[in-house]
């Protein structure tokens, strides 16, 4: 199989990477892989920018406390660039996460808040090291720091979040391999056990067979990692960061291919609690930058949630010594029936025509410690493109002692409660409708006063008003005017004279709760609009910054759009944040039922007309 440029780094590419760092990048023996994945060509170069194959690596380098980047040239086996990034904390890996966890559990003034707590075997301890942010405080400066969250595994043993130890957070410092303190707020009970996740007896037994079967074989057609599905194209990537990403998606129009997005990825995300208690305040994931959701794949041939006829795509990642870990199963595609997709019936002659939906679905699924995201991907025969979040797992569960109300969450078990939170996604769309040179727009609705022009009051006024800049297309969503986003193509007229446009259609949303002060607030603003658009840029990758890790925030997106660039008629970036609001209930205790949050781009002015009234009826 010939690669194709935007292929995933494959297994031998990763260990070619390694192997000219290693010699030519000049790092100590401490130093490891936070990084290698594929150095996507720049695409404003054209062909020539994307003859070569190259690695993005970062490594960290404990002895210095530095950070390395680069891109090798794997086939002439040479650095192409390397430097240290001042200030930048890499992500914390997986191996960092065991390590801290290994160094709390042999630390004796840890094993004496056990003590205090009954808890003598530290075997069933679950310690998870997650980042510390960034709070300004001067003690914390040059440490790799973790704060702690601890939990003592149920008695069923299928649970290690089963029974939260309350106000107990170990402090690591994960550069020097040292426990820095160990943060004692006071004993609180260990909640009892309720918390198993696999119960073997009375399960329900009314469930019949549910059968999927695709005689003819599925309707997609995969070559390496291009997939052609009824008149979608589209090439599935990976990155071991953002995890699934899809490239060069387009949809054939009468015989010719129209292209509609470069490029679509979920480059950040963060998970801010709302308790300011002094254990709590830290707590925030920036689950893509400060971890990888790559790394946190599931190998799928472990269990999936799909029926029919399923491909799978394999994807390799690498530990932290560089060595190329395969992970099977890592993207997951399937053709789903979808119910409806449109019917007629003519009331005078009976007749009706119903046509079923049929659409692909590229998913992925991530775990995250106690969380659990599921990444799909919707590509529908009208030429909609829907992206969901499937949130599930264990929420987040903290102790809390006995008669106590809980001020910022709810009591979800015994002992248990768990505070409220957000999760909130940004998405990148690398747009290109009908090419690379679109503009964006807003659309609006608004009633008018009554008057000559609306003497009922039924009016509805509609407005599209252009965002010609940066700074003018940071958006909301408002209900109060059914609040939309277009993104059309100037140069390319549909039927009707109008510019091709695909609208980004809102779902559920949610607006953060963060003082504009916070530490987290800085590091994570692009929550705060809903839609963002910036030209494009080849290393204008991550909405909150290319190092989030105790990042002081800034960076990203409020950094880029200071600069109020243009965004007419040019080649377009869309960031939209889908945020989920969470007050956990006891039904999301022992694992939360699945979570849907969701949006879609839907092509307005795309066609100029239903592009599926060739679907033909009653083909199951
Ligand atoms: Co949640």
């Amino acid at each position: 199989m010939t690669s194709h440029p935007l292929d995933p780094l494959t297994e031998h590419e990763i260990s070619a990477s390694v192997l000219v760092i290693r010699q030519q990048a000049g790092l100590d023996k401490s130093a490891w892989f936070e990084t290698i994945t594929l150095d996507e060509p720049d695409r404003t170069l054209g062909p020539a920018g994307a003859s070569e194959r190259r690695a993005y690596v970062c490594c960290y380098e404990p002895s210095s406390n530095r950070t390395y980047v680069g891109v090798v040239r794997i086939m002439a086996a040479e650095l192409e660039s390397w430097g240290h990034v001042p200030g930048a904390q890499a992500r914390i890996v997986t191996e960092e996460f065991a390590l801290g966890a290994e160094m709390v559990r042999a630390d004796e003034r840890f094993q004496e808040a056990c003590a205090r707590r009954g808890i003598t075997d530290l075997d069933k301890v679950l310690v998870e090291t997650w980042s510390a942010g960034n709070f300004g405080l001067e003690e914390e400066q040059g440490m790799r720091l973790a704060y702690c969250y601890c939990w003592l595994i149920n008695d069923a043993g299928d649970n290690r979040y089963g029974r939260p130890i309350g106000n107990l957070h170990p402090v690591v410092d994960l550069r020097r391999r040292k426990v820095v303190r160990i943060d004692d707020f006071g004993v609180i009970d260990i909640p009892p056990d309720t918390a198993a996740i696999r119960p073997t007896e009375n399960l329900r037994s009314d469930i019949k067979p549910l059968e999927i079967t695709q005689p003819e074989g599925p309707g997609f057609v995969v070559d390496g990692f291009h997939v052609a599905w009824q008149k979608w194209s589209i090439r599935v990537g990976f990155d071991i960061r953002e995890g699934l990403v899809l490239h060069n998606i387009s949809y054939l129009d009468q015989g010719r291919p129209r292209p509609v997005m470069h490029r679509v990825s979920m480059p950040e995300m963060v998970v801010p609690y709302g308790d300011p208690s002094p254990g709590n305040f830290r707590r925030n994931a920036f689950d893509t930058g400060e971890y990888g959701i790559g790394l946190a794949l599931d190998a799928l041939e472990l269990g999936c949630d799909c029926l029919g006829h399923i491909h799978y795509f394999d994807v390799c990642t690498h530990d932290w010594q560089g060595n190329p870990v395969i992970k099977k199963n890592a993207v997951c595609m399937h053709e789903e029936d979808f119910g409806l997709l449109w019917k007629h019936t003519d009331a005078v002659t009976g007749k009706a025509r119903t046509v079923r939906s049929r659409r692909l679905v590229i998913s992925s699924i991530c775990t995250i410690g106690n969380y659990v995201y599921g990444f799909y991907y919707y590509f529908y025969q009208d030429g909609t493109i829907g992206v969901e979040v499937k949130a599930t797992g264990i929420p987040f569960p903290t102790a809390i002692a006995k008669g106590e109300v809980p001020e910022y969450g709810t009591i979800i078990a015994p002992g248990i409660q768990s505070h409220v939170h957000q999760h909130a996604f940004c998405f990148r769309f690398d747009m290109s409708v009908d090419g690379d040179h679109n503009s964006v727009s807003e659309v609006e609705f608004n009633t008018p006063p009554i008057g000559p022009a609306n003497p009922q009051g039924n009016a509805i006024e509609i407005t599209e008003r252009n965002l010609p800049s940066e700074a003018q297309a940071q958006r909301e969503i408002n209900m109060a005017s059914a609040r939309y986003w277009r993104v059309s193509n100037p140069n390319c007229l549909n039927t009707f004279g109008n510019p091709t446009a695909y609208k980004l259609a809102p779902g559920s949303n949610a607006l953060p709760f963060l003082h504009s002060e916070s530490s987290v607030a800085k590091r994570a603003a692009f929550m705060f609009k809903h839609f963002w658009a910036t030209p494009y840029r080849a290393d204008e990758k991550y909405p909150a910054g290319w190092f989030p890790n105790q990042g002081e925030g800034g960076l990203g997106l409020p950094e880029w759009t200071k600069a109020d660039r243009s965004l007419e008629n040019t080649d377009l970036v869309v960031w939209y944040t889908l945020n989920f609001h969470h007050l956990p209930r006891p039904e999301d205790w022992p694992v939360q039922p699945v979570v849907y949050a969701s949006f879609e781009w839907m092509p307005d002015g795309f066609f100029s007309e239903n592009p599926a009234l060739d679907v033909p009826p009653n083909r199951l």
